[in-house]
């Protein structure tokens, strides 16, 4: 019989029709090494509690929905394995936004944030024959930056963000830099007066834990850094 684990879970529970106050609930159970933390959250949903609550939708690192703070550290659950965490796993929900029920909390903040830096193409120029040609040079420039999933480990590890929730936040200002450095886009100058504003990217301290956190190991605080100084270097 394969080799199996005994993990203790620890999540944080909160049910605003119930609890004044959030509490930790206590799990125990024995699962495959290589079964990731969604999967046990998923044996107590099933098995032990069905009222836990949590988010999540591809179950493979992609959607982006199952950002949570694991042992102190924002992961995606569905990217933990149980044997890199045990036996003890402390999962909450991420820091900084409302939290709805136990894991989910309101992502509305977040993607607010998101939608002020205009993260959408900007060319009314018209369209030539076939295509807007970019070169793969070009192209190079913000390749980084499209591999985000929106999944808000970057902005809720961000102390400054815990500081102040209307700071924008990394994923917004890497959303940002995915448009600013594309050679066909026009509205450039439009995102970096946004993001000059006083609860824009210079409220970023240069922390590094958003780095740390991203699930699609983005370089966010050189995506940053490349922003600061195009307005730097900018005629506004
Ligand atoms: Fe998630 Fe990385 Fe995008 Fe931030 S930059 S939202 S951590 S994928
Ligand atoms: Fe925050 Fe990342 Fe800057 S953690 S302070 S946004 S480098
Ligand atoms: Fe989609 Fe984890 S469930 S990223």
């Amino acid at each position: 019989m394969a080799e199996t684990i005994k993990v203790k879970l620890r999540i944080k529970r909160f049910n605003p029709e119930k609890d004044k106050e959030p509490w930790w609930g206590e799990y125990d159970v024995e699962m495959d090494p290589t079964d990731r933390v969604l999967d046990a959250l998923h044996y107590v949903k099933w098995h032990i509690d069905g009222t836990l609550t949590l988010r999540r939708s591809c179950g493979h690192g992609i959607c982006g929905s199952d950002a949570m703070r694991i042992n102190g550290v924002n992961r995606l659950a569905c990217k933990v394995l149980l044997r890199d965490v045990a036996p003890v796993v402390t999962v909450e929900p991420i820091l900084g936004l409302p939290v709805i029920k136990d894991l989910v909390v309101d992502m509305e903040p977040f993607m607010a944030q998101y939608r002020s830096v205009m993260p959408y193409f900007v060319n009314d120029e018209p369209p030539p024959p076939r295509e807007r040609l970019q070169s793969p040079e070009e192209r190079a420039v913000f390749d980084d930056t499209t591999k985000c999933i929106l999944c808000a480990c970057c902005t809720t590890s961000c102390p400054s963000f815990w500081a102040r929730g209307e700071y924008v936040g990394p994923a917004a200002i890497v959303q940002a830099h995915r448009f600013i450095f594309d050679s066909r886009d026009r509205a450039a100058a439009q995102r970096l007066e946004i993001l000059n504003e006083p609860d824009g990217i210079w409220r970023c301290r240069t922390v590094y834990n958003c780095t740390n956190a991203c699930p699609r190991e983005i370089k966010i605080t050189e995506a940053i850094a490349e922003v600061k100084k195009a307005l730097l270097f900018s005629r506004l």
